[in-house]
């Protein structure tokens, strides 16, 4: 019981890494927070934990709705201890020439303001405390480019160095911040990074994603979430500016 007595906020709850993370912390004894803009997936998440979960439904990129889902949770869980934020958005494989530039600011919106956003409410919850742990889970692609993936790179570039922004800041307050780099991971997320159909999809997979992991295996949910134990938990008390790669090699 790691996590006993902490209270999570878990953005992209809904799915993949979010859902992962969202069940094993519940199963470590945290109160979470399980927030998705399809309140539906949010709620499926949270019928798979056991108690002391709620579900919310909101869009991480629009201030409001951050704001009222932090402000949620603190009111039924009474503080904030951790966030995760696992929120994000692919991006199919793209000529920079045909990116529309409201395609851009919605790959930064998504993945790298809603990092801002999710901080800018929680922070102060946290210094009340004098404690508290931020995950962004980033991506081995904002150190490791990919050509077509323009947008989805600079997001995660962004995630990371707002990550380590954020921990020299909040240092002095014991808030620590860190990210996870994952590589390429089985998740519905997957497959979205691909044009074609979904043959062609699943063969592209194998020859672009499989064989570009040394370990020769994607990335399961539970390999993110059980490192993201870890960061949370004060297993890691004294770490803080990490971006650790889980990631099987992609990132050498
Ligand atoms: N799957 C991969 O290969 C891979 C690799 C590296 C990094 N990542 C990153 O890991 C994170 C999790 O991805 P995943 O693979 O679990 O994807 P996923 O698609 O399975 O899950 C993402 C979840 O985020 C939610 N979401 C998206 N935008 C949102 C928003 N604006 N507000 C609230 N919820 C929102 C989606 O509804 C979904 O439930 C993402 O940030 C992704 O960029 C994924």
């Amino acid at each position: 019981m790691l996590l006993k007595g902490k209270t999570a906020f878990v953005t992209g709850g809904g799915s993949g890494m979010g859902k992962a993370i969202s069940k094993l912390f519940n199963k470590q004894g945290a109160q979470v927070a399980i927030v998705d803009w399809i309140g539906e997936a949010a709620a499926h998440t949270a019928a798979e934990c056991g108690t002391a979960v709620m579900p919310l439904t909101a869009d991480m990129s629009r201030e409001e709705e951050v704001a009222a889902a932090v402000a949620r949770t603190v009111e039924e869980f009474g503080s904030i201890d951790i966030v995760v934020n696992s929120a994000g958005v692919p991006m199919a494989f793209t000529p920079v020439e045909e990116v529309s530039l409201e395609q851009w600011h919605r790959t930064m919106d998504i993945n790298c303001t809603s990092i801002f956003l999710t901080a800018k409410y929680a922070v102060p919850h946290m210094k009340a405390k004098q404690s508290g742990s931020i995950l962004n889970i980033c991506s081995i692609a904002g150190v490791r480019a990919r050509p077509g993936l323009n947008a989805y790179c600079a997001s995660k570039g962004a995630a990371i160095m707002l990550t380590k922004a954020l921990a020299i800041e909040l240092a002095p307050y014991r808030i620590r911040v860190n990210g996870i780099n994952p590589g390429p991971a089985e998740t519905p997320m997957l497959s979205q990074f691909l044009q074609g159909d979904a043959e062609q999809k699943e063969r592209d997979t194998k020859e672009i994603f499989l064989s570009s992991v040394p370990l020769g295996m994607l990335i399961q949910p539970e390999d993110i979430a059980e490192a993201a134990l870890y960061l949370c938990s004060d297993l890691a008390k004294i770490v803080t500016g990490e971006i650790v790669n889980v990631d099987g090699g992609r990132g050498i």
